[in-house]
């Protein structure tokens, strides 16, 4: 099929409008037609670019709303659009297509990140909107509203001090404290470095724009995207996804953009001090960015990220679709850090224990979990020799793709290392999909999230430990 040539930029704004039935269903074909590397129990795009989860939140039915960023008709970041699924159990989805489409004077060239905020009876959306201004295209913060299960755009906040930021903000994030409404956008500040907006508002509708939040000095690049925040007991957590920061040593930061968090004081909504001691990743693999996250009606903080990273191809791209969303995890504060672990439910999805003896060729979506104390070593292994590892010794894990079938983004190294935490006998959790992999240890605290590329039928070599290993169901996703 003749594709659309994304090298010419003006095609990134092409709408399904534009192209022919025929385009997408020819294109739907070449995605089923994948049957090496299109997860089974991750969501993914059925076409095109998936990046940023957004607006997550839980009615009051107990169904809970996932959308994404979304550019249907190429794996490039082109026009953006929020894709909404639902689900009442994470097993099975309802896919309800386009909910937010970059149709408006304030939004017609992409809808990008924004959030959900469950107020009384009503949902409130916040995103951003990216609209074109003689040759310029130009964010500035749209609120929407649910309304008979529709999102209704209602108007553009304006709150923003253009003496504290470039035109490069976007990404705003609502929280209540005390009857407040506070909003939180990343930007870029006019000296090209990271900053967070932070403004006030009496109510929902209107934000009176207060000032930067000042964090603990730290070299935070040049732009800060997708700020989450919340409050736990005494506590703040702040969690975004920083642009530029440059690599240091072998441990930290060394993908083209990482996700830090923060657990300090509760931000101080008069000083705008967000009291803290240190950051740190939260997480330690490769392909990981612009997470969100939102309390459910059992008072859970979910997360749920994008499982990719920017300015990356993928040697799946040929099969015209592009990423996917982390599996939903729960988060909890253990001192100043985030421990991160699959939601219970993701327990569902487990269909069979896989007996590791037999020599038939592994499935490739499965579980594994085990006990491990100071060493451990794990190979998936294909008929040529390529390996993905994961390992462990006394004082750090490692995340090896390397010897993988298809190497990528090479020019950031293919080995992940994290400091081992915990000293006593743990559990650890392995999540693989077909070329995704998240691996949970120190409690949640240390974790792994990547993408990786191994052809060939799979063998599982161990040392050091007697895994458990579940085969995963599909996720049932209908339209
Ligand atoms: C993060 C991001 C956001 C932006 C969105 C656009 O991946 O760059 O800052 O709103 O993606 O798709």
């Amino acid at each position: 099929m003749e594709l659309i040539d994304f090298s010419n930029r003006q095609n990134r704004f092409i709408r399904e409008d534009d192209v022919s039935d025929g385009y997408i269903e020819k294109m739907k074909a070449v995605v089923l037609s994948d049957n090496l590397y299109y997860p089974s129990y991750h969501i993914a795009p059925p076409h095109g670019l998936l990046n940023d989860p957004n607006g997550l939140y839980q009615d009051n039915l107990g169904i809970y709303h996932i959308f994404h960023q979304w550019f249907p008709l190429g794996t490039v970041h082109g026009l953006k659009s929020w894709r909404h699924l639902t689900t009442a159990d994470f097993v099975h989805y309802s896919d309800h297509g386009v909910a937010v489409e970059p149709n408006d004077f304030m939004d017609c060239c992409g809808c990008y990140t924004g959030m959900a905020l469950k107020d009384k009876e009503d949902i409130h959306f916040y995103y951003t909107g990216i609209r074109k201004e003689k040759d310029s295209l130009l964010p500035s913060t749209v609120h929407a509203i649910l309304k008979d299960d529709r999102i209704e755009k209602l108007e553009v906040i304006e709150d923003v001090d253009f003496t504290k930021t470039t035109d490069n903000f976007r990404d705003p994030f609502v929280y209540r404290s005390n009857e407040k409404y506070y909003m939180i956008t990343g930007g870029e500040s006019p000296d090209s470095k990271g900053v967070l907006l932070f403004s006030e508002g009496d109510n929902p509708f209107e934000f009176v724009h207060k000032g930067m939040l000042k964090l603990m000095d730290y070299p935070f690049g040049y732009m800060l995207e997708c700020p989450n925040y919340f409050e736990e007991d005494a506590k703040g957590v702040l969690i975004f996804s920083p642009q530029g920061i440059e690599s240091v040593g072998k441990y930290d930061f060394r993908n083209v953009f990482s996700v830090v968090y923060a657990v300090g004081e509760k931000i101080n909504t008069e000083t705008l001090e967000f009291k803290h001691t240190n950051f740190y990743e939260l997480d330690k693999g490769f392909d990981f960015y612009a997470p969100q996250i939102f309390k459910d009606n059992q008072d859970r903080q979910i997360l749920i990220g994008w499982l990719g990273n920017s300015k990356t191809e993928y040697p799946s791209d040929k099969f015209l679709w592009a990423h996917m969303l982390t599996l939903p995890r729960e988060i909890t504060i253990i001192n100043d850090r985030i421990s991160q672990s699959p939601l219970p439910e993701v327990n569902n999805l487990r269909e069979y224990s896989i007996d590791l003896s037999e020599t038939a060729a592994l499935e490739k979506a499965f579980e594994l979990e085990f006990l491990f104390e100071n060493k451990f070593t794990i190979k998936i292994i294909n008929k040529e020799g390529d390996f993905l590892e994961i390992g462990c010794d006394d004082s750090r894990y490692w995340l090896d793709r390397s010897h993988t079938t298809h190497l990528f983004n090479e020019q950031y190294g293919q080995v992940r290392y994290a400091k081992k935490l915990l000293r006593e006998t743990q559990t650890a959790r392995i999540f693989v999909d077909h070329s995704s992999i998240e691996c949970f240890f120190d409690d949640g605290v240390t974790v792994f999230t990547g993408r990786f590329y191994l052809d060939g039928d799979w063998a599982l070599q161990f040392s050091d430990i007697m895994p458990t290993c579940y085969k995963m169901k599909n996720i049932v996703v209908s339209a």
